[in-house]
């Protein structure tokens, strides 16, 4: 085959492992593509339909931004949490409007969202720096420990007064005795673009973003 015939290269899309996948499925069959590659089951961390040309990198969500940011992948499908933590140079043109949730103060029910009696108010949190823009917006002073997860334990176990974390269906939460104490912020998953990718193909991308927008 020539160059002039040979088919044009596999759109590299970037999904998040986890709990999004699922919800996800339906919002690529609804834009026209084939969402079961990702379902089959095996290790292999990229699953290709090669009837539409789209190749799937399998990524842990915080980490999809780095692949399109680098242009590794074309698109991605991220959290806004994971925008909101880290600063990239991505286009963010849809919010697919799956994977709600909210960021949320939390801790053991009636524990104030301030220091007392002096003492600088201690949060655990994997989301640092939401977390230090939410409190340095309230005035308030904290300490920010890192946790990766389980954070439910931080307040259980003395390593912190409150938490900073997602909520979904708060189960978490009430499973561990905690409340949601005070709201930060909406979370959705939204696609990101790599910026050169969407000038050089853009007749590709363009109606499949459009198509991913459309809400059925
Ligand atoms: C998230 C979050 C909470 C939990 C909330 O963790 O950190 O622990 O989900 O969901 P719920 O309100 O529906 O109970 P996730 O399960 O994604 O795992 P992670 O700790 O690895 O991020």
């Amino acid at each position: 085959m020539t160059q002039s015939q040979s088919a044009p290269r596999e759109l590299v899309v970037a999904v998040p492992k986890g709990r999004v996948l699922d919800q996800l499925g339906p919002r690529l069959e609804a834009a026209g593509l084939d969402p079961a590659p990702l379902y089959a089951k095996g290790r292999e961390l990229i699953r290709v339909d090669r009837e539409r040309g789209i190749r799937y990198l399998l990524l842990k969500p915080d980490d999809v931004p780095t692949w399109v940011e680098y242009g590794a992948a074309d698109l991605g499908i991220v959290g806004r949490d994971v925008l909101l933590e880290r600063e990239y140079d991505l286009y963010a043109p849809v919010d697919l409007g799956i994977g709600r949730c909210r960021m949320m103060v939390c801790g053991k029910p009636g524990q104030p969202v301030r220091g007392e009696g002096g003492r600088t108010l201690r949060v655990a949190t994997k989301f640092m720096n939401i977390a230090a823009r939410h409190f340095r917006e309230k005035g308030v002073a904290v300490e920010l420990i890192y946790v990766q997860g389980s954070v439910e334990l931080a307040p259980l176990t003395g390593l912190a007064d409150v938490i900073v974390d997602l909520v979904e269906t708060g189960e978490t939460l009430r499973a561990n005795g905690l409340s949601p104490l005070e709201p930060i912020c909406e979370i959705s998953s939204v696609v990101v673009a790599n910026r050169a990718s969407l000038k050089l193909e853009r007749e590709r991308i363009a109606p499949l973003l459009e198509r991913l927008a459309a809400r059925g």
